[in-house]
C-alpha cells in the first residue's frame, strides 16, 4: 500500500539514450524514485507508428533502453517498468480518449507537426502515427499519474493529456468544467490533471552546436560512449571562435555543456568569466574539461551497462519486464475498470497477469 502520488514517463525505443535524455528527464526520474510511486514506460507500440516494418530493430531497441535505464540508476526494486504492448488497458483507454479529442486538435499538436517535418513524413505517415499522441494521454492516465518528467519537446503532448483528463472528468464523472485543475479528484473526477516536470535543461544542443541532440542527427553523446568517443565528439563541437584572446559568447553550445556538466559552480563561473573576456582560454581547454566532466558522469553508467551486455543481460531484462508487467496491469486495469464504470460500461471484470 502506498499513498505517494505517481509519476509516469517513458521513452519510445528508437536507439540508445544520450545526454539529452539524461538532462531532460532521466536524471529527474532517478532522483524522484523515493518521493513518488514511479512508472517508467517503454513506448514500444509507438515505435511501430513509423517503423512497423522493423520489428527486430524495435525489439532490440526496447531491451537496450531498459539496459540504459538500469545503468543510469533506475532501480527495478523501487520503480515499475511498463512494457506498453503488454498493458491492454492503455490501448482500450486510447480508443475512449480518441472519442474525446477533436481530430483537428490532434493534427494541430505542434510536436506532432515538428516530427512530421523532421522525419520528412510528408503525407505518407500511417493512420496510427498521429494516434500515438492520444495513446500518450492513455499511457499517463492509465496510471493516474500526477507528474510527468519530460524534455521540453513533450510539453504539447502533456497539454493534450490535461485536456483529455478534464474532459473525461467533466463528461463522465460530473465534475464542473470550471473546477480548478488541482481540485478535479476532490470534485469526483477519476483522473488527476497531470503536470509536466521539465528537466534542468529542457533542450540540450547536439555536438553540431546547432540542432537539438538527437541520435538520428548524429550529434549525440550516448550514455554508453567511451572516454575516447566523448573526447572526439566534444572536440568536433564548432563554436566559430578563432583565438584564445577573442571574447567568447557563453550562450554558445559549448557553455551550455559547461553549465550542464561541470559540477563546481565556482569553476563554471570562472570559465564563463575568462571566456567572455578572452582571457587566454581556448575552446580546446574548455572542451577537454567538459569531456572529463561528462566522462565522470558516464563512467559508472558504462560499468553497470557492461554487466548487462549480451544474452545474460537480455535474460535479466526480460525477467524484470515479466514481473513488472503484472504490477503495471494491476494498476492500469483498476483505472480502466473505474473509467468503464463511469461510462456505464460496467459489464464485467477480468484479471490480467503475465502468462496466466
Ligand atoms: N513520446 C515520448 C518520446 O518519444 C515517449 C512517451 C510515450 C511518453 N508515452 C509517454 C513520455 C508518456 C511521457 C509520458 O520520448
Amino acid at each position: 500500500m502506498t499513498t505517494r502520488s505517481r509519476i509516469l514517463t517513458g521513452d519510445t525505443p528508437s536507439g540508445r539514450l544520450h545526454l539529452g535524455h539524461w538532462v531532460g528527464s532521466l536524471e529527474n526520474r532517478v532522483r524522484l524514485q523515493d518521493d513518488y510511486d514511479c512508472f517508467f514506460l517503454l513506448a514500444n507500440m509507438h515505435a511501430f507508428t513509423t517503423r512497423a516494418d522493423k520489428p527486430e530493430d524495435i525489439r532490440r531497441d526496447t531491451l537496450d533502453i531498459v539496459k540504459d535505464w538500469l545503468a543510469a540508476g533506475i532501480d527495478p526494486e523501487r520503480s515499475t517498468l511498463v512494457l506498453q504492448t503488454e498493458v491492454p488497458a492503455i490501448a482500450e483507454l486510447s480508443w475512449f480518449f480518441a472519442m474525446l479529442t477533436p481530430f483537428n486538435r490532434v493534427m494541430r499538436n505542434p510536436t506532432l507537426k515538428t516530427e512530421i517535418e523532421l522525419k520528412d513524413l510528408g503525407e505518407h505517415y500511417s493512420f496510427g502515427f498521429p494516434l500515438y499522441t492520444v495513446g500518450q494521454c492513455a499511457d499517463i492516465l492509465a496510471f493516474r499519474a500526477a507528474l510527468v518528467p519530460v524534455g521540453e519537446d513533450q510539453v504539447a503532448h502533456i497539454e493534450m493529456c490535461r485536456e483529455v483528463a478534464r474532459r473525461f472528468n467533466a463528461t463522465y464523472c460530473g465534475v464542473d468544467p470550471k473546477t480548478e485543475d488541482p481540485e478535479h479528484v476532490k470534485a469526483g473526477g477519476l483522473f488527476p490533471i497531470p503536470s509536466a516536470l521539465i528537466g534542468r535543461i529542457g533542450r540540450l544542443t547536439g555536438t553540431d552546436g546547432k540542432n537539438k541532440m538527437s541520435k538520428s542527427l548524429g550529434n549525440a553523446i550516448l550514455l554508453t560512449d567511451t572516454a575516447k568517443e566523448i573526447k572526439t565528439k566534444m572536440g568536433a563541437l564548432y563554436t566559430g571562435r578563432q583565438t584564445m584572446t577573442e571574447p567568447g559568447d557563453t550562450d554558445n553550445a559549448l557553455f551550455q555543456y559547461v553549465r550542464a556538466f561541470i559540477k563546481d559552480p565556482a569553476r563554471v563561473a570562472e570559465l564563463e568569466d575568462r571566456y567572455k573576456r578572452g582571457d587566454n582560454i581556448g575552446d580546446g581547454h574548455v572542451k577537454v574539461e567538459v569531456a572529463a566532466a561528462i566522462d565522470a558522469l558516464l563512467a559508472p553508467m558504462r560499468e553497470r551497462r557492461a554487466a548487462l551486455e549480451g544474452k545474460p543481460g537480455d535474460d535479466r531484462v526480460l525477467e524484470i519486464l515479466r514481473a513488472h508487467t503484472t504490477k503495471a496491469n494491476a494498476v492500469a486495469e483498476e483505472t480502466l475498470h473505474a473509467a468503464k464504470q463511469a461510462m456505464g460500461l460496467d459489464f464485467g471484470r477480468r484479471a490480467l497477469g503475465f502468462g496466466r
